[in-house]
């Protein structure tokens, strides 16, 4: 299913919602947090390094924007213990989630399998699958305390179709579509819906990392997709579940 890019969010959309957004520092994940923060949702930024965190909190602040929270973690190296503490924490100043945003992830290398390092294969499942699994995991039971909750796992065309060389990166966003796909289906007769999107190419730095040779003008920037996404977001927009969702090229 194909969502437009563009979208009207009203002002106050989004008040009294409690939305996550992880690698909220930079690239698409800011800019959803921009657009959210905008539409009246207090943004969990969750990122792994507070500096670079606080200079984006100072942008969305300083647009006049409603106030986010910080949440420094290395989702390479978080453990169960650091997220149950962030369970504990949203649930005792907010007592509910209203949203996730799975964004975080990195590119590992691209290369033949047959050369892979062993090491960037682990931390790129770690990163792109299994800490969205912990974090889902941690998360269902104040996901649960929202009257609609809408979570939604960032996907790539290749978690869903292969392409040679793109390793790691492409074997654990099929890997997110699977869990997100086996999520849904548990979580069916819930206020919890999941679905994943394939945002397509986005000026940030990981585009340029996988494409030094391209003509980054040519390329939408993430302020031109990041509407799309807080419009899934919305309990204005039809609730939609188990579904591989694409934003317009
Ligand atoms: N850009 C595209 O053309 C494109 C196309 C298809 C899909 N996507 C998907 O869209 C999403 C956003 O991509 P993007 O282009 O905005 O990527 P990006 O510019 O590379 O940003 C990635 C974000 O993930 C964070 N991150 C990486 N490792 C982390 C860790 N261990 N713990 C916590 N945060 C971590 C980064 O934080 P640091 O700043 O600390 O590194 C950064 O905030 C990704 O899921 C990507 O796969 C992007």
């Amino acid at each position: 299913m194909i969502i437009e890019r563009y979208h009207t969010i009203k002002k106050d959309e989004f008040k009294d919602k409690i939305v996550l957004i992880t690698g909220a520092n930079r690239g698409f994940g800011l800019a959803i947090t921009m657009d959210l923060a905008r539409a009246g949702a207090t943004v969990i930024m969750l990122g792994r390094d507070l500096g670079s965190l606080e200079y984006a909190y100072d942008a969305v602040v300083d647009a006049g924007l409603t106030e986010p929270i910080l949440y420094p973690l290395d989702l390479e190296g978080a453990t169960p213990e650091n997220y149950q503490e962030l369970q504990d924490n949203i649930l005792s100043q907010f007592g509910k989630l209203d949203g996730v945003v799975h964004n975080a992830s990195i590119l590992g290398a691209q290369m033949p399998i047959e050369q892979y390092d062993i090491k960037l294969w682990y931390s790129t499942l770690q990163i792109n699958l299994s800490a969205p699994f912990m974090l889902t995991q941690f998360l269902i039971p104040a996901l649960s305390k929202s009257n609609d909750a809408r979570v939604i796992f960032m996907s790539s065309s290749v978690g869903r179709e292969a392409r040679a060389y793109w390793g790691a990166y492409s074997v654990s966003k099929f890997g997110i579509e699977g869990f997100a796909k086996t999520l849904s289906e548990e979580l069916e007769k819930t206020h919890i819906s999941v679905n994943t999107v394939n945002p397509g190419k986005m000026r940030t730095e990981m585009r340029r990392a996988a494409y030094p040779a391209e003509d980054s003008s040519k390329v939408p920037l993430p302020e031109e997709k990041s509407q799309a996404i807080v419009y899934l977001l919305s309990s204005l927009s039809p609730k939609i579940n188990g579904e591989q969702l694409s934003i317009a090229d």
